[in-house]
């Protein structure tokens, strides 16, 4: 059970998590753990009350800010996401909590995403801070543990990891990195989207290759060749 608690003075905000074990037949309230939120959080937060429904919360704090464009490829991430979990025997909770939030960061602007980022502790890869737009991987991901009290490591990593992905990759890592690009919201197909379709038929890993090697292909032309891709690259598609 959470609950959010507003000091008198307004300036501080604390989530609540009531733990509790069943003692004979009665529930009861075995301890309190109080989290001061960050700044930054805070602000963000605004008179957000989260309800613990992950989708309902992921798009009433998005609309709060005003990203209606946000909140349909969320939720188009999180259709693709549970027919993924449903095909390759992944859980469809996680799946779809981490869909719903993988670009919750969005309300931080990407000429604040570096500041932010270091503000919150975030450990900023060199290639990061030439390119701050792609810190919104890591940002999201601490916005769902923060805001959205997610305290599963699997869910999220696989917001950490949306965008670049990582050596190493979990199934469910690979899953939300592949249902981000098959949620398309431009004109037209996605260009990759043949290759994914066959990596698809096969397994999640084989999907995850074909966009890393659509990837590898046009490197230098990408705004940041991220060395986590690099890495996937050479752990997935044995590229050197
Ligand atoms: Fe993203
Ligand atoms: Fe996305």
């Amino acid at each position: 059970m959470r609950k959010a608690w507003i000091s008198p003075d307004k300036t501080h905000r604390f989530w609540i998590h009531r733990k509790t074990a069943a003692v004979g037949r009665q529930p009861q309230a075995i301890a309190f753990i109080i989290k001061r939120m960050q700044p930054l959080i805070l602000l963000l937060a605004g008179s957000f009350q989260p309800s613990g429904n992950i989708p309902h919360d992921a798009a009433t704090f998005l609309g709060m800010h005003h990203l209606p464009q946000i909140i349909r490829h969320s939720a188009g991430v999180a259709a693709e996401a549970a027919r993924l979990a449903a095909r390759f025997g992944v859980d469809g909770g996680q799946a779809e909590t981490a869909a719903w939030l993988h670009d919750i960061s969005a309300v931080i602007p990407t000429s604040q995403r570096l500041e932010s980022a270091r503000g919150l502790g975030i450990a900023v890869l060199p290639k990061e801070a030439a390119c701050p737009m792609i810190l919104h991987q890591k940002l999201s991901a601490v916005l769902a543990a923060d805001l959205f009290s997610v305290t599963d490591p699997a869910v999220l990593s696989a917001i950490a990891c949306h965008t670049t992905l990582k050596p190493g990759a979990s199934p469910l890592d690979m899953l939300v990195f592949i249902a981000d690009k098959l949620a398309w919201d431009q004109p037209g197909e996605p260009p990759y989207l043949s290759q994914l379709q066959a990596g698809l038929a096969v397994s999640l890993q084989k999907a995850a290759a074909a966009f890393l090697m659509h990837l590898w292909e046009q490197r230098a032309d990408l705004p940041v060749w991220h060395p986590w891709t690099e890495a996937a690259c050479r752990d997935l598609v044995g590229l050197e």
